[in-house]
């Protein structure tokens, strides 16, 4: 499984640390939604689940947490745990994210409005349908 990491420029000076993402640019889609995930209670997992056509971005913004990546075949986790570094989840790659530091905030960029249809939630689905 290919893992694909995009590096944010840091726009840094005297005063402190800035980063811009541009759809299309920085972020290989068109950004139509943002949302992020933080207060994660002690020792939860989140997410469990894939898209059918959903691309998305996920970036630490604060603390750090885990992600499982999983394509049916390998399995890989990966720590987040920077500002300047966006983790691109394709389609048909069954993810989860855990051990949130207490200060985490997962933020998501989103190729689409939320759609409750675009989701497979079962593992067992996902696997039927990636190895046929
Ligand atoms: P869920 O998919 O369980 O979140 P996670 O992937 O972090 O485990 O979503 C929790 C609830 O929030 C669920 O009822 C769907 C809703 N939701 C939205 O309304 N909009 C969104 O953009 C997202 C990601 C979730």
């Amino acid at each position: 499984m290919e893992i694909k990491f995009i590096d944010f420029k840091i726009i840094g000076d005297e005063r402190g640390g800035l980063i811009a993402l541009e759809e299309n640019l920085s972020i290989p889609f068109d950004i139509k939604r943002v949302y992020y995930i933080f207060d994660n209670k002690n020792g939860i997992r989140r997410g469990l689940h894939t898209h059918k056509k959903l691309r998305q971005v996920l970036i630490s913004i604060s603390g750090s947490c885990k992600i499982l990546l999983d394509d049916g075949i390998k399995r890989t986790d990966i720590l987040l745990d920077s500002k300047d570094k966006g983790l691109l989840v394709e389609p048909f790659i069954w993810h989860e994210m855990y051990d949130f530091s207490p200060d985490s905030i997962l933020m998501v960029l989103a190729s689409d409005f939320y759609d409750e249809s675009d989701y497979i939630r079962s593992y067992q689905d996902f696997i039927k349908i990636v190895r046929k």
